[in-house]
């Protein structure tokens, strides 16, 4: 089939990616000159395991291209996929400037039937606003269909997530038109569900939502263990062991970043507020994971009271493993509070840096985690990479000024590295 993807961030390269490497035909635009061109030099705009490989040899083999010509994409196109961004209002409302001005851009190119599918992240109530949209600026009697899709897929894991999702969401507005985008997914051989438009872009927030309250569940329940002296992973463990209850998204930590939940959890939050329908839930599920970092910072002010003349050695700063986004990371927060204290901090993250030192440019960057704990009062666990869960921690005590640990994620094992000689401060564990 002949796509054309519009928007080049997170969701339309993947998007872009894996609907070429499944034999499509695909023209992947936006307006940004530099990204485009950064993408033809082979370069990509995120790190993502596994993009770059896809990407080029779909480049290679003729399947995918990359351009500014929206026209020739649009006009080419049967299918054209919609996947700007929408970012969030200072009041938690969803911007959807990108997306009535992608609507705009199809409607005045309309010529011929073509399906149009939203696969960003949008509010209910936005395949009406593209469809009137492109209605409004269509120049030809061309007939068309707006079909929502929502995009599951999480950062650092995108590409094996597309290809092996755990359903298919079309919301469209008959069977046929679902059936047509239906074909593209076929090879892939995972659950599909049709429904209405409105309940397809519902679907999406309402499942970001409760893995959203699923977190902040846990991290309430850690902070009744870490009163009692219980163990949270346990807790976990044995919750999850319940096949209604499930054991993902039941790991206690500093709590939810990234581009994706923050913004879509305050979405619903308006949506339903303006509907009447106050959503009081996820308002709570909100302050709990506002509450997580600082209740963290507190922990360590309580150990440290001259927090001011300390160093601390931070390890991982993107908001989650095998990405470098920095969005809504919880490093920002822990490092800006602490700094505020006047503490100094060297840090180290495997891909991060470079967009952790546009956001603090002020902190120490280290080549390692072993150089970010050289001569630190304590190590400060944000993300949990896989590295850090291998260091030597006989070779880590050597190199701190004193053997303490605040560990944000329960990467280690407590028994072990108390045994090793460190002070352990983690998250629901006693
Ligand atoms: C999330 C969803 O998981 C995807 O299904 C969805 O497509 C995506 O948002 C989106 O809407 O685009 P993502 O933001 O990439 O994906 O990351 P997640 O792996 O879901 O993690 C989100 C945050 O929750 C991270 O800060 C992570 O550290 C935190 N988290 C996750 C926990 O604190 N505990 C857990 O048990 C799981």
């Amino acid at each position: 089939m002949r796509l054309c993807v519009i928007g080049s961030g997170y969701v339309g390269l993947v998007t872009a990616a894996v609907f070429a490497d499944l034999g499509n035909d695909v023209a992947c635009v936006d307006v940004d000159e530099k990204k485009i061109e950064s993408l033809n030099n082979r370069i990509m705009p995120i790190y993502e395991p596994g993009l770059e490989e896809m990407v080029t040899r779909n480049m290679d083999e003729g399947r995918v291209s990359f351009s500014t010509d929206v026209d020739s994409g649009v006009k080419g196109a049967d299918v054209i996929f919609i996947c700007v961004g929408t970012p969030p209002k200072d009041d938690g409302e969803t911007d959807l400037s990108y997306i009535e001005s992608a609507a705009r851009t199809i409607g005045e190119r309309l010529n011929g039937y073509k399906i149009i599918v939203n696969k960003s992240t949008v509010p209910v109530g936005t395949g009406d606003l593209v469809r009137r949209v492109i209605n409004e600026t269509k120049t030809t009697d061309a007939n068309f269909d707006v079909v929502s899709n929502p995009e599951f897929l999480r950062e650092g894991s995108a590409i094996g997530d597309a290809l092996n999702p755990d359903r298919v969401v079309i919301g469209a507005p008959t069977k046929e038109v679902a059936v047509k985008l239906l074909e593209l997914y076929a090879t892939l051989g995972s659950p599909m569900l049709i429904t209405d438009v409105e309940s397809a872009e519902i679907i999406k927030y309402a499942s970001n939502s409760f893995l959203a309250t699923k977190i902040s569940f846990i991290n309430a329940i850690a902070d009744i263990c870490e009163k009692v002296g219980a163990n949270v992973n346990d807790v976990a463990k044995g919750m999850g062991a319940d096949k209604r209850i499930g054991k993902d998204f039941l790991n206690a930590g500093l709590g939810f970043g990234g581009s994706c939940f923050p913004k879509d959890v305050l979405s619903l939050i308006h949506t339903s507020g303006k509907l009447g329908a106050e959503f009081s839930l996820l308002k709570e599920v909100v302050k709990i994971n506002e509450e997580r970092v600082n209740h963290f910072v507190h922990r360590v002010v309580d150990r440290f009271p001259d927090v001011g003349s300390c160093t601390f050695g931070v390890l991982g700063l993107a908001f989650k493993p095998d990405t470098d986004d920095m969005r809504e990371a919880k490093s920002i927060d822990i490092i800006k509070q602490l700094t505020a204290h006047g503490a100094k901090i060297r840090a180290f993250d495997p891909v991060s840096m470079d967009n952790a030192a546009k956001e603090m440019p002020d902190i120490t960057y280290c080549d390692n985690a072993y150089d970010a704990l050289t001569g630190v009062d304590a190590m400060i666990v944000v993300t949990e990479w896989r590295e850090f869960k291998l260091l030597d921690m006989e070779r880590i005590k050597g190199l701190m000024k004193t053997p303490v640990i605040f560990d944000g994620r329960n990467v280690y094992d407590a028994g072990r590295v108390r045994s090793a000689g460190f002070e352990y401060f983690s998250i629901g564990r006693g």
